[in-house]
Order: C-alpha cells, then sequence, then structure tokens
C-alpha cells in the first residue's frame, strides 16, 4: 500500500489526508491486509520492542530514573477535554500553518533523533525522504548517524533545520553550524537540557551507550574541525577518556564493537576496514566526541556567540519555565521549543503539556513555540495547538515506524497522526489551525 503524501510546502496539499488514509486502509483490508504500522500508539510501540534489538528498543523507549516523566508527558493530556461543535461546515480543512516565515503544509515537525541507525540502516535518510514527502519541516540532529550534507542530498526538496548540542568546542561549534547553513537548513535548534547524559536506567542496565561504538557521531566525524581535534589526540596517543577507567576486558561483544568502530572510523581514515582498524583515529574519534560533548558550564551568556556563528533563526529547545521564555526573548532568539526531552533527562519532571501555558503566556506571540514530548495522537497534536503552540514535533513514534518499515514506515506513522488531526478538527467544528484556541478546550 503506497501511503498518500504531501507535496512540501502546498498549504493545499494535505486537504482531505484523513479521508485518503482511511480509504487505504479500509480497502486494502477487504484484501485481508492490515496496516504493518500499527495505527494504534501501544500497538506502535509493542510492534517496534518486537522489530528492534534490546539495545535499540531500550534505547529509544526508555527515559530517566524510573520514568515517571514519560509517563506523565502522556497522562498530562487527560485534563484537556475536546469540546465538539456541530453544524459549522467543515466541509475543507486547512491543516497549514506560518513557521519561520514559511506557509508550511501542516504544523507538524520531526523532532530531532539521534543515533536512528539503531532503528534501521537509512535512518536519517529514510526520515528525511519521509518527511519531505509529507511537507513536513525534519530537524536534523547533531547525534545523526548520517552526516547533514547526506541527508540534504537524500531529500534536497525537504525543508530541515539544525539541532546542535553546544559541544565544549566553539570552533566545533561553528563549524557544525556553517555546514547547517551550506546545507540549506532554515533554523537552527539548540537544544539546552543535555548538558549532562540524563540518567537513563534502561541503558545503564543493559550497559550500553551507542556513542561508545561510534553510532550516532556522523556529524562529527564528517566535521574537519572535529578530524582535526582527533587527529591532535591520536598524535597524544593512546589516552583514555577517564584515565582512572578500567581497561575493557577483549571479549567477542568487545571485538564486535571494535570493528564497528573502525568501520565507522574509514570517514577519518579515508581507508578500507582493514587500515582503519589499525589506525589510532577511530577509537581517538570516540574519545574525543565523549570529551567534547557536554557543556555543563554553558549559561545565558554563552548564547549570544551563537548569533556571530550563523545567520539562520536560533531556536531554543527545552524551555519549560516561564520565565525562561522570558529570557529567551531577552536574548533575542527566534523561536522557543517546550520540551522536556520526552522525559529522558529528569525523571518526575514537569509534563510538557501542562508547562506549555505559561511558556505561550510569556512569550505573548513574539515568536514561535514549537512543542514536544509525549504526543502520540493526533488529538494530542490538537490540544497543544490549542493551547498556543505554533507547531508540534513527533518523537519516538516515527523512529517505532522506522524500525517496523523504514521510510514508509514513517511516513505512515505521520500520516497516520495528520489524518487523526484533520479529523479531530473537523469534528470538532474547526476549518484550520489558527481557529484552535482555548475555547476548544475544557479542563477536567
Ligand atoms: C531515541 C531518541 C533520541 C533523541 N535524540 C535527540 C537529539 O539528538 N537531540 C535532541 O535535541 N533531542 C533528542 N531527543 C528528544 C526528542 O527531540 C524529543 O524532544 C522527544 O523525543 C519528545 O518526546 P516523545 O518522543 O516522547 O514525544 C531524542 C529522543 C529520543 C526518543
Amino acid at each position: 500500500m503506497a501511503p498518500s503524501s504531501v507535496a512540501p510546502h502546498d498549504p493545499a496539499a494535505a486537504r482531505g489526508i484523513s479521508r485518503r488514509t482511511q480509504s487505504e486502509i479500509y480497502r486494502a483490508g477487504i484484501s485481508g491486509t492490515k496496516p504493518r504500522v500499527p495505527v494504534d500508539a501501544d500497538a506502535l510501540e509493542a510492534a517496534a520492542r518486537r522489530a528492534l534489538s534490546a539495545e535499540a528498543f531500550a534505547y529509544i523507549a526508555g527515559g530517566a530514573g524510573a520514568e515517571r516523566t514519560v509517563a506523565a508527558n502522556r497522562d498530562g493530556f487527560a485534563r484537556w477535554q475536546v469540546w465538539p461543535r456541530p453544524l459549522r461546515d467543515v466541509a475543507t480543512r486547512d491543516l497549514s500553518i506560518d513557521f519561520l516565515g514559511v506557509r508550511r503544509a501542516t504544523p507538524f515537525l520531526l523532532a530531532p533523533l539521534g543515533v536512528m541507525e539503531m532503528a534501521h540502516d537509512d535512518a536519517d535518510l529514510a526520515v528525511a525522504r519521509a518527511a519531505a514527502s509529507l511537507g513536513v519541516p525534519y530537524t536534523l540532529s547533531n547525534q545523526a548517524s548520517f552526516p547533514m550534507e547526506e541527508v540534504r542530498d537524500a531529500a534536497p526538496e525537504g525543508s530541515r533545520l539544525f539541532q546542535l548540542y553546544w559541544s565544549a568546542s566553539d570552533e566545533l561549534n561553528a563549524s557544525l553550524l556553517r555546514r547547517a547553513e551550506a546545507s540549506g537548513c532554515e533554523a537552527i535548534v539548540v537544544t539546552l537540557d543535555t548538558h549532562l547524559l540524563g540518567w537513563r536506567t534502561r541503558d545503564l542496565d543493559l550497559a550500553y551507550l551507542p556513542f561508545t561504538r561510534a553510532m550516532g557521531i556522523a556529524q562529527y566525524t564528517s566535521d574537519p574541525v572535529f578530524q582535526q581535534l582527533v587527529r591532535e589526540r591520536a598524535r597524544g596517543a593512546g589516552t583514555m577518556t577517564d584515565a582512572a577507567a578500567p581497561p575493557v576486558r577483549v571479549t567477542p561483544k568487545a571485538v564486535a564493537a571494535g570493528i564497528r568502530i573502525a568501520r565507522k572510523g574509514t570517514a577519518l581514515t579515508g581507508s578500507g576496514l582493514r587500515e582503519s582498524l589499525r589506525s589510532p583515529l577511530p577509537r581517538a574519534a570516540v574519545e574525543t566526541f565523549l570529551d567534547v560533548f557536554s557543556t555543563p558550564a554553558l549559561t545565558w551568556g554563552d548564547l549570544a556567540k551563537a548569533r556571530e556563528w550563523t545567520s539562520l533563526p536560533i531556536i531554543l529547545k527545552g524551555i519549560v519555565h516561564p520565565d525562561d521564555a522570558a529570557r529567551a526573548l531577552d536574548a533575542g532568539v527566534d523561536g522557543v521549543w517546550v520540551s522536556n526531552h520526552g522525559g529522558r533527562q529528569i525523571d518526575q519532571s514537569v509534563p510538557t503539556i501542562a508547562a506549555l501555558p505559561g511558556v505561550v503566556e510569556r512569550i505573548g506571540g513574539r515568536v514561535p513555540v514549537v512543542f514536544d514530548s509525549g504526543i502520540r495522537q493526533g488529538t494530542d497534536a490538537v490540544i497543544a495547538l490549542a493551547l498556543g503552540a505554533t507547531a508540534v514535533a513527533i518523537g519516538r513514534p516515527y523512529a517505532y515506524g522506522l524500525g517496523l518499515a523504514g521510510e514508509a514506515g514513517v511516513r505512515e506513522v505521520v500520516r497516520n497522526l495528520l489524518a487523526e488531526l484533520d479529523i479531530t478538527l473537523g469534528l470538532s467544528g474547526h476549518t484550520s489551525i489558527a481557529e484552535l484556541g482555548a475555547d476548544t478546550l475544557r479542563t477536567v
């Protein structure tokens, strides 16, 4: 079954997506075909659990601590209910929004998800193609599995934003932003909530962090500044990230990890696997990454540097407190992104849907407000948009679709969310996203 697609940037193109989607699914059902990518959010997650390795599923689904924030992000939507208003002629509905000065076909973005090679070999390339076919901007992760230039080449017509993790090297940050601009990204999303890696219980119990196996570091290994840092480190030879760390025991798994690191390292050595296995560069790349990745000392004062590094709009991701929203405005940023990283950073954190109204109020329409963490249904998106989000970002569900059916799987997940959004819009008596507002909802 070929899922319906939407032409990029065409506001009219998403019209009728719900009818087309229902029709495709029910018609296929006549021949006994059920969707291979489940429509139900829990069934989708369960199918991905079956399809993915234990490590991949834990990395994608897992959250911090006892995962109370992960649960609260979803449960938080239960506070709001949609008021149905019939007899309003909703035959033609428009899902388009204005975002960063461009009319977009839908109110969705794809959130940045790192290490998508854990879900599918085509990773970000498949995601970029699916997003482009639906007219949905794709926020490319700093921890992507493919360099941003290759992602552009996979779907040159698609709209892309680049997400930056502010590393300890300003030269590297500047270089990444230069590349983002040169490769056609429309904005920079600076993620602020990951200056320390969260306490991810599932990953800890599996003793598995993909970056230590050279996964999810393609933006770095393809970067000339990073490559220079790696060469300098390799000249210093054999330095461990943590000098007190015990040596890695040689087991079959350690050998497999070594081969994977060497294979990834061919991007740096410019040679084949055999030479890469002998070169110190691949391991030095992993160690350099682990050293530079996070900057717990980052402050509001540092943000001004980003303005020197790029002329692109800057959006701050990880804003959940109204006072920080106000500070973001003072800092002159071009947008804020309400997110708690899908509950992966702090356990028992504020659910984002509860934080959204306060941030929206403080922003007062001056810059766009993107929302994520917990969007599993089209109705969730309606609630976030009615509470004042400009756009809504989808996270884990598209990773599950990717794991189940690659590019087509991502497309089906996003299409289903769009279809349900469209239906909820119409059934609640609205014909456009702009009509959604406080009187769309009732609090319980
Ligand atoms: C597997 C995975 C990887 C992620 N990688 C990144 C990343 O590289 N950069 C980033 O800013 N956020 C990252 N996030 C957070 C997402 O951008 C988004 O905030 C989160 O997934 C929203 O929560 P939800 O998926 O539960 O809706 C990641 C989330 C997941 C699940």
